[in-house]
């Protein structure tokens, strides 16, 4: 073994948008650096860019989570040992399974399913700017439309009715704080699955247009668990992320004012914008895990059968060898190649409905509103540094 261990992930920010500064000087240090995980298995952390996305590209690095050791540590000091993944979680299996389901996925991600809610997610947008206006002239821009946009958008997907989407809001939140205790978060997740599968039940007697409705259509003979499975993936990846890119990315916009002075001269940045903001707020801050199936030598180190690895896709977004000035904001710059929607087989299957829901949102709000404008310093903003997604836990904003 070489090099010294470091002895747990590197978690303080310095400030709002910045990953640890630790990671980086890491990341100087050696291209693989030895981790010790809090139930003591000493791994590896990887902050190096083109090494997070060999490894995520390497089928000797698995993604089944039975198989990982966690860097998350939860408030009751328990290690954390992920249970394997239960039917269609797909997200913590390898091929064949992982292949099966993420193609029945797939395939409800069709055309005109994507162009139906487009509208939708116009229609949606304009009614939460119309909402914040007739409320005056200041709010809470996490309530007020970063967070029930993509929730909105996820019930339209999975046809889950609006009205039911508390439950699953506070139950999500609870299993991504870092602070619930183990057992809580698993509370909270089964309370999760319920309503799906309750869900699942109600549209095998009563089908609709969504993809609940199209996985049991789909002829694959996919049981009740299988599709609750799915749909709790979808649900849980589909809706914090996205919100936490609308909160984190108008403070990000609202604080590098000449970067947003650009967007509004020409909205046809927000493309542009909506990657580099990607890249520059990496918002999955830890988590990425991935389990060696067998010995494997990369970049001068031998990885053994069983290590994990945590991959830092934070400071591969921040690596100065693929990005030129990594710690600016620049809405000119060609952010492709980040890593925020991960790489190889499991690279993120709703990107491109995350993408549309950023591109709609931030060009109509700041149209909407101009002259939009933090209404308590920035350093008052609460950070969300205590769950799995960062992000900003409110947005207290004002606009005339
Ligand atoms: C996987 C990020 C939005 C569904 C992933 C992964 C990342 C990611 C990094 C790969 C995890 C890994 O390799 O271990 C994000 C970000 C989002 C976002 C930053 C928002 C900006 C969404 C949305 C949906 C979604 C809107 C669904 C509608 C999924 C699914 C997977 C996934 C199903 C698992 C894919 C697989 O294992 O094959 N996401 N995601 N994500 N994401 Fe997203």
């Amino acid at each position: 073994m070489t090099g010294t261990i470091t002895a747990a992930l590197p978690t303080t920010r310095d400030n709002a948008f910045d990953p640890p500064a630790e990671l980086g000087v890491l990341r100087e240090e050696r291209p693989l650096n030895r981790l010790q995980f809090p139930d003591g298995h000493v791994g590896w952390l990887v902050t190096n860019h083109e090494l997070v996305r060999e490894i995520m590209a390497d089928r000797r690095f698995s993604s089944r989570s039975e198989l990982h050791h966690s860097v998350i540590t939860r408030a009751d000091g328990k290690p954390v040992r992920r249970p394997a993944a239960t039917p269609g979680m797909f997200i913590g299996m390898d091929a064949p399974d992982h292949t099966r389901y993420r193609k029945l996925l797939t395939g409800q991600f069709t055309v005109r399913r994507m162009n139906l809610l487009s509208a939708r997610i116009e229609e949606i947008v304009q009614e939460h700017l119309k909402a914040m206006r007739a409320n005056g002239t200041s709010g809470d821009l996490v309530q007020a439309f970063a967070l029930p946009i993509p929730s909105l958008v996820i019930c339209e997907l999975l046809g889950v009715p609006y009205d039911e989407r508390h439950g699953f809001q506070e139950d999500t939140a609870t299993a991504l704080r870092l602070e619930t205790s183990a057992d809580e978060a698993i509370a909270a997740f089964e309370r999760i699955k319920d309503f799906i599968r309750d869900l699942v039940r109600r549209k095998r007697a009563n089908p609709g247009d969504d993809m609940l409705s199209g996985l049991i259509a789909s002829g694959e003979h996919l049981d009740d668990e299988e599709i609750t499975g799915m749909g709790v993936l979808l649900l849980v990846a589909g809706h914090e992320t996205t919100a936490n890119m609308l909160g984190l990315g108008t403070l990000a916009l609202l604080g590098n004012p000449d970067q947003l002075a650009a967007l509004k001269a020409d909205p046809s940045l927000v493309d542009n914008t909506v990657e580099e903001l990607l890249r520059y707020l990496s918002i999955i801050q830890f988590g990425t895990t991935r389990t060696a199936l067998e010995d494997v030598e990369i970049a001068g180190e031998v990885i053994k059968e069983g290590d994990t690895l945590s991959l830092s896709l934070a400071a591969a977004n921040r690596d100065p060898q693929r990005f030129d000035h990594p710690d600016r904001l620049d809405v000119h710059r060609s952010a492709n190649g980040h890593m925020s929607f991960g790489h190889g087989v499991h690279q993120c299957l709703g990107q491109q409905l995350a993408r549309i829901e950023m591109r709609i949102a931030y060009s109509a709000l700041f149209a909407e509103f101009p002259d939009l404008r933090l209404a308590v310093p920035a350093d008052e903003v609460p950070l969300r540094t205590d769950m799995a997604i960062y992000g900003v836990h409110s947005l207290p904003v004002e606009w005339s």
